[in-house]
Formats: C-alpha cells, sequence, structure tokens
C-alpha cells in the first residue's frame, strides 16, 4: 500500500540487490565484490550522513570516510567508535544537518524504512548470487524515474516513492 505524500521523508534509501533471488547479504558481508558498485556507493554517499543497522555496523566494523555514520541498536552500551548511536527511528528527525540522509541497509532497516524514503538508489545485480538476506519488497512503493549507469555486471536505477509522483 503506497504512503501518503505527507509521511514521506527526505531519506533515500541505497542498496545493491541479485536481481535473481534478491539477495543482499550472506554471511553477514555482501554476496559479491564489484568495484563499481562500490564507486558509485562511494561517490553518492560522500559528504553525507549514513545510516546503517548494527549488524551492518559489525560487518563494516570503522565508520565510512567523510560521512557522518550513525548506527541504529536497541543496546544501550555499543561500542561504537566514531559512529553516532541512535535507538529508535524517531531519532533521525533530530539528527544534525550533514547533507543528505543516505539508509545504508542492512534488511531489517530498510523493511522498516523504504515506505517512507523519498529516493531508492537500486543497483540491480545481473549475475547469480546466493544469499541469505534478502531486500523486501520495494515495488508497489517505487516507480523508476531514470537509469544511472549500466554494464555487463550491473544497472544502477534511481526510483522515487510512487506517493510523491503525480497521479498516473
Ligand atoms: N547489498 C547491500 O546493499 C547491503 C547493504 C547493507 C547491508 N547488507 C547486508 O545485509 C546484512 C545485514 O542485514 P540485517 O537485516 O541482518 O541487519 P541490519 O539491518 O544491518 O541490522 C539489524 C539491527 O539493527 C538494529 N535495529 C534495526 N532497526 C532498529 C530500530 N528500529 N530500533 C533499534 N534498533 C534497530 C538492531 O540492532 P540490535 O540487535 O543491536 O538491537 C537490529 O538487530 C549483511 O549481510 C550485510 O552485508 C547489504
Amino acid at each position: 500500500m503506497p504512503t501518503s505524500a505527507s509521511a514521506i521523508k527526505p531519506w533515500k534509501a541505497i542498496v545493491a540487490m541479485a536481481d535473481k533471488n534478491r539477495a543482499i547479504g550472506l554471511n553477514g558481508g555482501l554476496p559479491w565484490r564489484i568495484p563499481e558498485d562500490l564507486a558509485f556507493f562511494k561517490q553518492t554517499t560522500s559528504g553525507h550522513t549514513v545510516v546503517m543497522g548494527r549488524r551492518t555496523m559489525e560487518e563494516i566494523k570503522k565508520p565510512l570516510p567523510r560521512r557522518h555514520n550513525v548506527v541504529i541498536t536497541s543496546q544501550q552500551n555499543l561500542p561504537a567508535p566514531g559512529f553516532t548511536v541512535i535507538h529508535s527511528l524517531a531519532e533521525l528527525d533530530g539528527l544534525p544537518d550533514k547533507g543528505e540522509l543516505f539508509i545504508i541497509g542492512g534488511a531489517q532497516l530498510y523493511a522498516e524504512t523504504l515506505p517512507v524514503c523519498s529516493e531508492l538508489f537500486l543497483t540491480h545485480v545481473k549475475g547469480d548470487y546466493p544469499g541469505d538476506t534478502f531486500l523486501p519488497p520495494f515495488e508497489q512503493l517505487f516507480a523508476p524515474v531514470e537509469t544511472l549507469r549500466e554494464s555487463d555486471e550491473i544497472k544502477v536505477v534511481r526510483y522515487r516513492n510512487k506517493a510523491l509522483l503525480p497521479n498516473e
């Protein structure tokens, strides 16, 4: 069910998903290593705020350089040097304004926030990759707006929340 326009936040989600099975993760990490997509992620999020779930933080281990790194957790004393630690999604509205706010995963955080994200930067990964973590359905919420880049391995598409688009 699409969200109403007034409920949409300026947040943008960014994610890479294998088209064949919707995989986004394997054994706590990414199922693939695609330098072209890592470069796109870095270029898009540098200078901005990146928000991640605690499990994704544990995978990346250190804060991403040149970005305001935010981790969400229910734990009161999570060791997370270099991260701003928050305990609820409501706290995202009170963060200092450091560029745009990107939701960078993982699956649990995407499931909670995609309905209210204004945009989705989705890297469609074309190959076959096993996974144990999958992207929740987004197709009912978002419409493709433009293809940003395409190669043999990936296609990067910018989607906009349907609640923000004129009615067809
Ligand atoms: N392909 C991609 O683009 C991409 C991007 C990012 C991650 N990933 C992959 O996704 C996998 C991890 O995803 P995941 O779903 O297992 O974990 P996750 O979303 O990274 O983290 C989940 C944790 O975040 C915290 N959390 C989430 N929502 C919360 C809320 N509303 N309030 C308080 N705490 C909250 C909880 O931490 P506590 O348990 O500490 O309370 C929860 O256990 C990994 O394999 C990773 O590599 C893929």
